[in-house]
């Protein structure tokens, strides 16, 4: 593989080639007709398919079931509201950068159309904050980011790598697009779920059914973004199948950093909100969220049960769709009707 990989520094290359790869210096800039990666454009249906609004859900219900609830559950809500909002305002800022990089049509629509998704998801949480606090709380809870030491921690962990790939964006090689989209893996797959385990907990009791609804297209989107990321895992591999010697290793290393940082943020936001949020099993869960993604991967796993099966939380096709004997790259994928299996009507 090349040492280095340039991203282009013109927006139209006259004497460019069309890009059949993720990563191509040598691109013209313009769309390629060829569609040479069918993966990604079963993604991309789905991500044009699945389409919603915050605003059709009435949150007045929800704002009423908020002021009813021990201070306790609030501030747990808040929190977790807090960092919601952090990782997909992250995300708005941080997927032009990492599309900019890249030279592949399909990966392009692709993370084109996740951008737009991440931006709906921040301004239904905004949604939410409006409609559920008064004006002193949610001036709190949108500065929660910065103001609560233990969100602050999480955040820096959580954006760090983002960060590196950004500073450095003009002279990249292939481990940094392998550490980028293993980070991307790791917010779409592990980091938002703590959060979506809580919410669907609350509503289990009753109320918060809008918060609820609108939480589980989030859930959704976030599984497809998983699947883009996926795939674009899968064509860096093949471009470059040597990167798949430092694939592991660079993986359990993040995947450390992130368990120690959420299970930190888990344990400061959530522990004994409900009886049955002990430390041992929100560390679990994001285990089993972690192992989840190795299996995704075609990576080593480890035996991780599910500690909140009961819960409505929609997994994705991870734990159940790879079973043959291919290349580990094309192992990877998620499957729309494992998607559809999992979820309930609601
Ligand atoms: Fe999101
Ligand atoms: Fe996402």
């Amino acid at each position: 593989m090349r040492k280095s990989s340039v991203v282009r520094k013109t927006l139209i290359n006259f004497k460019g080639h069309y890009s059949n790869s993720l990563i191509n210096t040598d691109d013209c800039g313009v769309f390629n007709a060829d569609v040479t990666h069918m993966a990604l454009d079963s993604v991309y249906t789905k991500l044009k398919k699945q389409q919603w609004l915050h605003s059709t859900y009435e949150l007045s219900p929800d704002a009423n079931n908020y002021r009813e609830i021990e201070e306790a559950t609030q501030e747990a809500l808040k929190r977790t509201l807090g960092l919601l909002m952090f990782l997909d305002s992250l995300q708005v800022n941080s997927l032009p950068v990492l599309n900019n990089a890249i030279t592949h049509t399909g990966a392009k629509l692709c993370l084109t159309e996740q951008q737009s998704d991440e931006a709906l998801h921040a301004r239904a949480y905004q949604y939410i904050y409006a409609s559920m606090f008064s004006e002193k709380e949610r001036q709190e809870v949108s500065d929660y980011w910065r103001s609560l030491d233990a969100l602050k921690a999480r955040v820096l962990s959580a954006s760090e790598w983002h960060e590196s790939f950004y500073k450095q964006r003009h002279v990249m090689r292939g481990e940094d697009y392998l550490r980028i989209i293993f980070a991307n893996l790791l917010l779409e797959r592990v980091y938002f779920y703590n959060g979506f385990n809580f919410i669907y907990r609350l509503a289990q009791d009753g109320g918060f059914q809008s918060v609820k609804a609108i939480i589980k297209w989030i859930n959704k989107d976030e599984i497809l973004h998983t699947e883009v990321f996926v795939q674009l895992y899968n064509m860096l591999i093949k471009q470059y199948p040597s990167l798949l010697n430092s694939a592991v290793p660079m993986f359990e290393d993040m995947a450390s950093k992130v368990l120690e940082a959420e299970n930190k943020w888990s344990t400061f936001a959530l522990v004994g909100v409900f009886e049955e949020f002990t430390n041992e099993r929100l560390n679990t869960f994001t285990n089993f969220n972690i192992n989840s993604l190795r299996r995704t991967l075609g990576f080593a796993t480890k035996p991780v049960s599910n500690p909140f099966p009961l819960n409505d939380i929609v997994l994705g096709g991870s734990d159940n769709v790879l079973s043959g004997n291919n290349t580990r790259y094309e192992h990877s994928s998620l499957s729309s009707n494992t998607i559809a299996d999992n979820d309930e009507p609601w």
